[in-house]
């Protein structure tokens, strides 16, 4: 997988083990130092981890810059420091480690998940348990149907194997790679058992990152186009004034909540070291930071602070820009989280205000036939008109997806989209009116009757 999650494990905190089948995939994270540590035998691995827990101190006191070290003597990091191990687990299926943790006396994991491409099963984004990466390769090559048939099987033993650490206290969830549906397809024991129409396990959406999109919080982007580190730190102090500065004013703890977390965030972000190409950032913000950050951002360019025009943009995984009943829209339980009117609206209507590129594409995270995504580029380059379409543009991006999201009946939507009309007049949403389940039920009974 990418190395996203071993970073993750170091900003938060925690231990974390990552199984990965193909050693030229760990070999390269390892080398960009996104993991600390590759141990390639399961029981050593256990052993190590048994002992991080113990200790709860940094096993590997690494990555600590000058910057950091006198940063942190100035109180100014907050985060380095007490306990953190991210290791790749080299050349075991994943299935293995499931299998492995879910046979030992002790519980060693809290938190799981997985992260292998299941939005492309059969078609070598999942590699099935029993056979080595070579071998599963020439079985999908030349015998395609056992190699799903083995797909399948591997999937019941890893859904077995999380289950059961489930039953003994650990959480997991999906994480929007298809899992829980491919699962599902393949006959494991993933349904709900009290409704077989819903999984047993939640969508990271709502249950790890809450109810964020509908709040206008989401991963708006920037990429610096001169190449230049020093824009990138630029525009990293930029961004986190901005936020602050609304911070300030913001009364909403359900935001305040939120804008300490990209604060967060933004401050760490370059001594994390998250950049492997492009510079480019990405800060999760609402409406008015995307906004507001834009604006400053092209100031600083007509300014020639910054020394290149910084392209805008956000992943397809945001409030308004995708229709994903498995994942975006997941928390949307009107019924309508199955159509694609959304991301289609949101297409283009940025269109109109001023986006450079627009796209709308298919498949974005779960897979192909499962979602329906709208994308967009802005460029900023320092002019009048730059800010006027990042103004109107913007805007649209973020609160389209959250009228929507409010005329489905949630509650954080509906406050933010009340908010923006009471901000801007020329703003009209229809509010939906809320039934009681007492007079539904009421209705249902007699309908029956009838
Ligand atoms: N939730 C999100 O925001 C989000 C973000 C990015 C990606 N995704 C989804 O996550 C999935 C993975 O994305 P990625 O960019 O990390 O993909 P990737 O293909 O780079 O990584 C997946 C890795 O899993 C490994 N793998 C496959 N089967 C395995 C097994 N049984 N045991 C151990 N390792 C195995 C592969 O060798 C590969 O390196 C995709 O489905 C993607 O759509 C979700």
């Amino acid at each position: 997988m990418s190395g996203a999650q071993g970073k993750a494990s170091m900003v938060c905190e925690c231990v974390g083990i990552i199984a990965e089948v193909d050693e030229q995939a760990v070999k390269k994270r390892f080398k960009q130092g996104w993991v600390q540590e590759v141990i390639s035998d399961l029981d050593k691995l256990i052993q190590r981890v048994r002992i991080a827990k113990q200790k709860k101190k940094p096993l590997q006191l690494h990555i600590m810059g000058k910057e950091e070290k006198k940063n942190r003597k100035r109180g100014k990091v907050f985060f380095f420091g007490s306990f953190y191990l991210f290791i790749y687990f080299l050349n075991v299926n994943v299935v293995d480690l499931w299998e492995k943790l879910a046979g030992l006396d002790d519980m060693l994991v809290e938190l799981g998940s997985d992260q292998t491409s299941l939005h492309n099963p059969f078609n070598g984004g999942y590699y099935p348990v029993g056979y080595s990466l070579e071998e599963a390769q020439k079985l999908m090559m030349n015998d395609p149907k056992q190699f799903k048939i083995a797909v399948e099987k591997s999937l019941q033993r890893q859904v077995k194997a999380i289950n059961k650490l489930v039953s003994r206290g650990m959480r997991f969830w999906d994480y929007g790679n298809c899992f829980l549906l491919e699962s599902s397809r393949a006959g494991a024991d993933v349904m709900n058992p009290d409704n077989n129409k819903l999984f047993r396990y939640p969508s990271y959406v709502q249950d790890i990152m809450g109810d964020i999109f509908s709040l206008g919080f989401g991963p708006f982007r920037w990429v610096c186009t001169s190449g230049k580190e020093s824009d990138l730190a630029k525009s990293d102090v930029i961004a986190e004034k901005v936020l602050r500065d609304l911070r300030k004013k913001e009364k909403e703890i359900r935001v305040q909540g939120q804008l300490d977390d990209n604060i967060f965030w933004i401050h760490s972000a370059m001594q994390n070291k998250l950049v492997v190409g492009s510079q480019a950032r990405i800060l999760y913000a609402h409406a008015m930071g995307r906004v507001n950050i834009a604006v400053a951002l092209n100031e600083a360019i007509a300014r020639g602070h910054i020394s290149g025009p910084i392209v805008l943009s956000r992943d397809h995984h945001d409030v308004s820009g995708t229709d994903s009943p498995f994942r975006e829209t997941s928390n949307i339980y009107d019924g309508s989280a199955f159509c694609a009117d959304m991301a289609v609206q949101n297409f283009a209507g940025d269109a109109f205000r001023g986006a450079t590129w627009i796209a709308l594409h298919n498949g974005g995270g779960v897979g192909w036939g499962e979602v329906i995504n709208g994308g967009f580029g802005l460029v900023l380059d320092g002019t009048k008109e730059a800010r006027k379409r990042a103004e109107e543009m913007l805007y649209w991006d973020v609160n389209n997806g959250i009228a929507r999201r409010a005329w489905s009946g949630n509650e954080n939507a509906q406050l933010m989209i009340t908010r923006v009309m009471n901000e801007n007049q020329k703003v009209k949403v229809t509010m939906p009116n809320s039934v009681t389940k007492s007079i539904l039920d009421k209705a249902c009974n007699n309908h029956s009757r009838l």
